[in-house]
């Protein structure tokens, strides 16, 4: 399902089913330039078993439409899935590109895994961290990165003319909003972050990293700033902030953390990589007990 933009741009969506993430491809058909936002490496929690075919199916994609990828950009941590990221950069040669404050949250992550010394907290196994406002050229187009906090600190929008890709800022209108509770989440900030891609344009199209569809509905990747006004469940136009951060809190206490927070976290604070094999081969990974 492509979807064109202005500019001459368009979005290619990839459903994961198993753990409801959209990975987009942003593509720029003129120059052949795309760029890959939030990709996915399949992980069977039961096995601990890793496989690629998610990613591949894009890898696929970008070879057949002969696409050169420059960018590899994450939205924030994932506590959802694990990230293909390191997988995918190797595989395109393209850069891995997060918002700066991921620093704050590889460093709590770091505490509760005991990583520390292991996983850079500098921030240095990603590419590029970058700063609110910075922008990055596509194509004939420019995407700039807007600090988006409050389900993470770090959490970031790529914006552009007409689009946004807001991660888990928002959901779709009849979802509301994502959870505020992980460490550094923030319910107050993450309404004035919503609030402030709200006040673009009518008819910016916000491209969403979650969908969780009933019975047949196909999942929804995009949804305009207008119907998000008149009918998010939780954000609409006439929600006050103090109602938006009741209703929140009182949400997240009622929630379970996710069920690959665990395994997740400690591949994405590696900038979508598993740790690093032992002299037989063999990767672990760590399960902190009663950390979170
Ligand atoms: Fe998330």
């Amino acid at each position: 399902m492509t979807i064109s933009l202005p500019d001459g741009l368009m979005v290619e969506p990839f459903f994961d089913a198993a753990t409801s993430t959209f990975t987009y491809l942003l593509v720029d058909p003129k120059s052949q330039r795309a760029i890959v936002i939030d990709p996915v490496l399949d992980f069977e929690p039961h096995g601990a078993r890793v496989s690629h075919a998610g990613a591949d199916r894009i890898l696929a994609y970008i070879a057949a439409q002969k696409l050169r990828v420059d960018w590899i950009l994450e939205t924030h941590i994932h506590a959802d899935h694990l990230s293909a990221a390191g997988y995918l950069k190797d595989k395109l040669g393209a850069r891995v590109g997060i918002g700066a404050e991921v620093r704050t949250v590889i460093s709590a992550w770091n505490r509760i895994y005991d990583l520390a010394g292991e996983v850079p907290a500098d921030g240095s196994q990603f590419d590029r961290l970058f700063q609110s406002g910075e922008r990055i050229a596509f194509g004939g187009a420019a995407i700039e990165i807007w600090f988006t906090p409050g389900h993470t600190p770090a959490c970031a929008s790529y914006v552009g003319n007409g689009f946004a890709f807001v991660g888990d800022t928002i959901f779709s209108p009849q979802l509301g909003s994502a959870r505020a509770d992980f460490p550094g989440g923030d319910a107050r900030v993450l309404y004035r972050s919503i609030r402030r891609l709200l006040a673009m344009p009518p008819a910016t199209r916000l491209f969403l990293c979650h969908d969780y569809p009933e019975g047949d509905t196909a999942p929804q990747p995009q949804v305009t700033v207008a119907e998000q006004r008149a009918r998010n469940i939780h954000v609409m136009d006439g929600t006050a902030e103090d109602t938006y951060v009741a209703m929140r809190a009182a949400r997240d206490r009622a929630l379970k953390p996710p069920k690959l927070i665990l395994p997740a976290v400690q591949v994405n604070i590696r900038a979508g990589r598993l740790p690093a094999p032992d002299a037989e081969g063999r990767v672990f990974l760590k399960l902190p007990v009663d950390a979170i």
